[in-house]
Formats: C-alpha cells, sequence, structure tokens
C-alpha cells in the first residue's frame, strides 16, 4: 500500500453487517475513518448511535466522532429491520454498554463539518437508508466540493429483499436515494447483485469467535449471525459480509467490476416504488425516441465481485492488531 489512507465517512444503521463494516473500516491501514454517523433503518436512530459506539469500543478504535442523525425517512415511517437485525438491532450479542459517548453535534453538522475540514476530499459510504445523506446535500451542497465519491450500499440490479424489486436502504427512504443519486459526486453502487455474494466460510468464521481479541471474536459472532446458504465445507454457519463489502470496494477498487449506466429511483407508489432501475440497453428504445431522453444520474454499477479476495481481504484485516491512528 502506498500514498496516505483514504479519509471516509460511514453513513450506517448498525445493524449487524454495518457492525462488520465498521470494524473492517477502523482496522484498514489504508483508511482514515474521519467520522460515523448514525441513522434510523436496521432499528431506531438512538440503537443504532448505541450499537455503532459499542463496536467502535469492541474494536479499539480511537475517539471517533459518532452522530445521532435522522430517526425516519423524509416521507416514510421508520420501519425497522429487527426480524434479521435482532432485537437491539445487533444480534442480541449482550455486550456491555459503550463507555464512549455520541458527538454534540447532529449528524448533518458533523458530516458538514468533516467533510470540509478534510485536506484531502473525503470518501462517503452511506451502509443505510440515505435520510442523512439527502439532509445533507440540501442543507450544505456546497460539501460537494470536498467529496471525492460516494459508495453507497444500496439498490439492486435483479432483485430486491424488502420487495421483490426493491433493496431495504433505498426501499426505506426513495426520495432520499434519488436525491443522492443526483448529488453531482462519482457514484459507485454496491447493491444486492454483489452484496448477496462475499459470503466467509464457516472455518473461518469459528476461527474469529474464538479470538480472544475482543474486535475479531465480535467480527466472527456477528458473521454467524448472518448465516447464508449452508456451508458447503462443513457444519459451521458461513456469514455473509453485507455492508462490509462496501467498504472492501473503497480499500480495493479492483474487486468489483462496475459499469457506468443509468440509474433511477421509482418514486411511485405501488410495486416498483423504492426499485433502483439501472438502465443496461445497448441504445435508447421508443420511448426516448418519441419522447427525448429523461434525466437520470449516470451511476458506477458494481455488476461483479471477486468473492475470494474480498473475503481474504476482509479476514486479513480483522485480525490484524489494533489499528492505530498516527
Ligand atoms: C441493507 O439493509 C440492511 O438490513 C443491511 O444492513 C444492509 O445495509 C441490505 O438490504
Ligand atoms: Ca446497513
Amino acid at each position: 500500500m502506498t500514498g496516505h489512507p483514504i479519509p471516509v465517512i460511514i453513513d450506517c444503521d448498525t445493524g449487524v453487517d454495518d457492525a462488520l463494516a465498521l470494524l473492517f473500516a477502523v482496522r484498514h491501514p489504508g483508511l482514515d475513518l474521519r467520522a460515523v454517523t448514525c441513522v434510523a433503518g436496521n432499528t431506531d436512530v438512538d440503537g443504532v448511535v448505541h450499537n455503532t459506539l459499542t463496536v467502535l469500543e469492541q474494536a479499539g478504535a480511537p475517539d471517533i466522532p459518532v452522530a445521532r442523525g435522522a430517526e425516519r425517512p423524509l416521507i416514510e415511517p421508520a420501519r425497522s429491520a429487527r426480524h434479521v437485525h435482532g432485537v437491539d438491532g445487533m444480534g442480541d450479542l449482550g455486550l456491555p454498554a459503550p463507555r464512549r459517548g455520541r458527538a454534540a453535534v447532529d449528524a448533518v453538522t458533523l458530516l458538514y463539518r468533516e467533510i470540509l475540514a478534510s485536506p484531502t476530499p473525503v470518501t462517503l459510504i452511506p451502509t443505510a437508508p440515505l435520510t442523512n445523506i439527502a439532509l445533507l446535500l440540501r442543507t450544505h451542497p456546497e460539501v460537494t466540493r470536498n467529496i471525492e465519491r460516494i459508495v453507497f450500499m444500496g439498490g439492486a440490479v435483479a432483485t430486491g429483499n424488502a420487495t421483490p424489486v426493491a433493496e431495504f436502504n433505498v426501499w426505506h427512504d426513495p426520495e432520499a436515494a434519488a436525491i443522492l443519486l443526483g448529488a453531482g459526486v462519482p457514484i459507485t453502487m454496491y447493491g444486492l447483485d454483489v452484496f448477496t455474494r462475499v459470503v466467509v466460510p464457516g472455518a473461518d468464521v469459528r476461527r474469529l469467535r474464538a479470538s480472544k481479541e475482543p474486535g475479531t471474536r465480535l467480527a466472527g459472532e456477528l458473521l454467524a449471525h448472518r448465516p447464508s446458504a449452508p456451508d458447503p465445507d462443513g457444519d459451521d454457519p458461513a456469514g455473509g459480509l453485507g455492508d462490509a463489502g462496501a467498504v472492501c470496494a473503497v480499500a480495493d477498487p479492483a474487486g468489483i467490476g462496475t459499469r457506468l449506466l443509468p440509474v433511477e429511483v421509482s418514486l411511485a407508489p405501488g410495486p416498483t416504488r423504492g426499485q433502483t432501475i439501472v438502465d443496461r440497453r445497448a441504445r435508447h428504445g421508443e420511448s426516448e425516441i418519441h419522447h427525448g431522453a429523461r434525466e437520470q444520474a449516470l451511476v458506477d454499477v458494481a455488476l461483479e465481485v471477486d468473492v475470494d479476495r474480498y473475503v481474504k481481504l476482509y479476514l486479513e484485516t480483522v485480525e490484524r492488531r489494533h489499528a492505530t491512528r498516527p
């Protein structure tokens, strides 16, 4: 690795796999995690703040500011995913309450300050509904001058999860996702098409769970809470990296294959609401011929992922000794 670490900010709804993402971000030497902002999603926003502080503490992370953000989407009510992430939103692991506290400012203020204070442009990594990011872009649009790019976990080219066609983060706050796509900075969509594919084999999960080091052990416990398809190599549960894959895509962009494609969020009520409509056609169709092209954001959409490469990267990173900030 050469050069300075990439300054990154994670906006999350911790969240079992958001926790995996945080553990990776604080331990990867190529990333400088400057702040974490929290939003309602997998659980209520106060639970998200609590879970986020807990993860940072277990990871032995430096004093990274954590701020509370939106407690509900722009228009929709909050709709949690506790059936996936547990009653506490992070796998009900019974971890001790964190000693560290949250920042005195709200998420939008922290994002604004940290982005503009960074000596080099920041990479934003939202792994949650996009409410905080939309509020930031509408409140302080000048931040885009110091954003390198946004790599977000959300959307799907093919199949959804919250609905047959809509992925949870975009479905939870479709208007916010539409605002994000119009940010005018380079955007990478790490959607369900790649998100579901990166799975850590059961034997590795077992090794992590047996670790004496709290952060490494937590990664194992979290992965065990994300069982994917039965592990082909044994009885131990294999676990999907989920949101952590989006952070891998920042640390190691060559691990994904992307195409620059027009993407639009369906805001219509009904069965398509929250769908990310990705235009993969080779040429315009009759709609554009008769009515003109629609204005759409061009997004680097992740279509391929090198699974082995990201599993190896993740394991090497979370099993390393405490990351220290220079
Ligand atoms: C997304 O939804 C949440 O449940 C996960 O944390 C991830 O960000 C996947 O659809
Ligand atoms: Ca998430």
